[in-house]
């Protein structure tokens, strides 16, 4: 079984130091196998705020999967369309596309920021086809038994509450290439609100802000995720006032079609 703490939209810049301390405290104790960091780490990926970010991250228990989202590059400034990542490579590397193996899982991340688009929403991401297919690859090598993860700051999937925002570009294509290859559990952010269901097949997974005071009507919240490729659990925590807590939980089952929601969380 593979046990993943999914975080996501920390905002440095925007954080609450009480909420960080106790993230931080929390993961410790649930020693997972694999930590999540999907996007938006920063405000405006000023540089104390990219060094505030890759701190904390330097504290969680290794390996950390961290991909950039669109708060993650300068906002009106020439960099931004000249060399948007400079910021975020000097603190977090130079993949912005990382992958982390373990004896059981796969965890792919994709880069769904872009510096600026063809519509008035620039927050809004994208994903071009040589980027699915180079995670379809990474999966179909994969072995049958490990666990299929996306990291993806962009949502494949909406619920109403979110409905008001875009799904990712190219969602489409990207659903449908990487269900073939075989991929179990998509994780997500950008809408500050946690939820998981299932599209296409695949379990989609969205974190709130786990830190900020960027809030839209829901507290902040992280998700502990832990499973196989035949079932899944998906535990919603959320900061109860003085501590990080369960607030609600999913199960999900593989089956012939693919991933179903079980009647009750497994
Ligand atoms: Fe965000
Ligand atoms: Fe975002």
């Amino acid at each position: 079984m593979t046990c993943i703490v999914h975080i996501s939209d920390l905002h440095f810049g925007r954080e609450q130091p009480l909420l960080v301390a106790a993230l931080a405290a929390q993961i410790a104790h649930l020693a997972p196998d694999l930590v999540v960091a999907s996007g938006d780490l920063t405000q405006r990926a000023r540089p104390r705020e990219l060094r505030a970010a890759a701190a904390f991250l330097s504290q969680l228990p290794p390996p950390v999967l961290v991909i950039p989202g669109n708060h993650d590059m300068p906002g009106a400034h020439p960099r931004r369309l000249l060399d948007p990542w400079r910021g975020w490579r000097t603190h977090f590397g130079p993949d912005l596309e990382p992958v982390v193996a373990g004896a059981d899982f796969i965890a792919v991340g994709i880069n769904s920021a872009r510096r600026w688009g063809w519509h008035p929403d620039w927050s809004r991401g994208r994903l071009h086809p040589l980027q699915i297919e180079a995670v379809a690859a990474r999966l179909q090598a994969t072995p049958a038994h490990a666990l299929r993860i996306l990291a993806a700051h962009h949502p494949l999937l909406l619920t109403p509450a979110g409905a008001g925002r875009g799904l990712v570009g190219g969602h489409v294509l990207a659903l449908a290439r990487l269900r073939a290859a075989g991929l179990d559990l998509a994780l997500g952010g950008h809408v500050h609100l946690g939820y998981a269901d299932v599209t296409a097949g695949i379990v989609v997974a969205h974190s709130g802000s786990s830190v900020s005071n960027r809030l839209i009507g829901e507290a902040n919240g992280f998700n502990l995720i832990s499973g196989d490729r035949t079932a899944l659990r998906v535990e919603h925590w959320q900061w109860q006032g003085h501590a990080f807590a369960v607030a609600s939980a999913v199960g999900f089952q593989r089956g012939d079609q693919g991933w179903q929601r079980a009647i009750a969380p497994v």
